[in-house]
């Protein structure tokens, strides 16, 4: 079988490898590889050198947004041949810490969890793979192809999660979402908000391609500036854009949670106003949530979140398709992509 294959850091080694078939161990799932979403972190580890080879291994099985086919499952395990799932990335470090302990491994402690297509596991970017039950997430199969948006939509629904529970720590009434960055993750979020019966807002920095009308068709408002949105009660930004980040935490409303899920990937420093920013933060009671995977209970809520949506909007978020033999080619930004997959079959 065939998978896309990398070397953290080594663009030039980015290629399609002939794998052994995996061999199912007992109590595992087999399953067929249909499609994997391409996102920012696939990028990081290619080019950047993010993440980390298995140990002992001189390539690593790349991706961590699954959608495959159940080929076999073993009796009891709450699986039949043709079951669409997807693999759950992270896995709790092998000693493991209290959170760990406890599956809460996207709150782990030390640092030692591993990910698959990330740290030290082989992704989903293979004609097969194997998992054990607990990892694997099922998929409505109304749903189909839509569900490898479930890993994306894991980590929103844990930034939703984080906001309701932060929100709850005093008065919470919130009215008014803003959510930056209209990619995958920003128009997810707005989905969500708009499953809440909040007035979302989405600030993006462009005027044309798909996104302006993906955020209208959702019923929320696009906006180019920030200056043009409401104080809003929660914010889930998912550019990482540093100066963005600061600017937004002096115009939140009262009582407001903003949860982080961007990365910023850069080491610049940048002027702020640090004591109008603290300022505005204590006296508001406002609260900053950083915000990373998520837990088995936020897959099933993306999940059912997705399930949920128009999967006439859902589809336009998957803007291009690209055939296993090309993989790479997922990685490159093109000014109207959404969601671009790669198809294993
Ligand atoms: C993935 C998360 C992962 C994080 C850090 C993200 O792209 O969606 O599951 O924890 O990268 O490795």
């Amino acid at each position: 079988m065939r998978a896309a294959t990398v070397v953290p850091g080594r663009p030039e080694l980015a290629d399609v490898t002939d794998l052994a078939e995996p061999v199912a161990a007992p109590g595992e799932l087999l399953v067929d590889g249909l499609l994997v979403g391409a996102c920012g972190t696939d990028v990081e580890i290619v080019k950047e050198g993010f993440g980390e080879l298995p140990p002992g291994r001189d390539r690593m099985v790349l991706f961590h947004e699954s959608l495959g086919r159940v080929r076999s499952a073993p009796a009891g395990s709450g699986f039949v041949a043709g079951d669409l799932v997807a693999g759950v990335v992270r896995r709790p470090d092998p000693e493991p810490c209290a959170a760990c302990a406890a599956d809460q491994w996207d709150f782990c402690r030390n640092g030692r969890y591993t990910e698959r297509g990330i740290k030290e596991l082989d992704g989903y970017g293979a004609q097969r793979w194997t998992i054990e039950p607990k990892y694997a997430i099922r998929i409505d199969p109304a749903l189909g192809e839509l569900g490898v948006l479930t890993e994306p939509a894991s980590t929103v629904a844990k930034a939703w999660e984080q906001a309701e529970l932060v929100g709850r720590r005093g008065y919470f009434a919130p009215r008014t979402a803003l959510v930056t960055g209209a990619g995958s993750m920003g128009l997810l979020a707005a989905l969500f908000g708009v499953q809440r019966g909040l007035a979302v807002h989405v600030l993006d920095r462009v005027s044309t391609g798909p996104k302006p009308d993906l955020v209208r068709m959702l019923g929320a408002s696009y906006h180019q500036d920030l200056d043009t949105v409401p104080e809003p009660d929660v914010v889930i930004e998912c550019t990482g854009a540093a100066s963005l980040v600061f600017d937004l935490l002096r115009r939140t409303a009262r009582n407001s949670v903003t949860v982080l899920i961007g990365l910023s990937g850069s080491t610049a420093n940048l002027p702020v106003p640090a004591g109008v920013i603290n300022d505005r933060t204590v006296l508001a009671n406002n609260a900053v949530v950083g915000c990373v995977n998520g837990s088995l209970a936020n897959y099933r809520q993306g999940s059912q979140a997705l399930a949920a949506a128009d999967p006439r909007w859902l589809r336009q978020l998957i803007t291009r398709r690209v055939p296993l033999a090309d993989w790479p080619d997922s990685l490159r930004r093109e000014p109207d992509d959404v969601k671009v997959v790669v198809d294993l079959t």
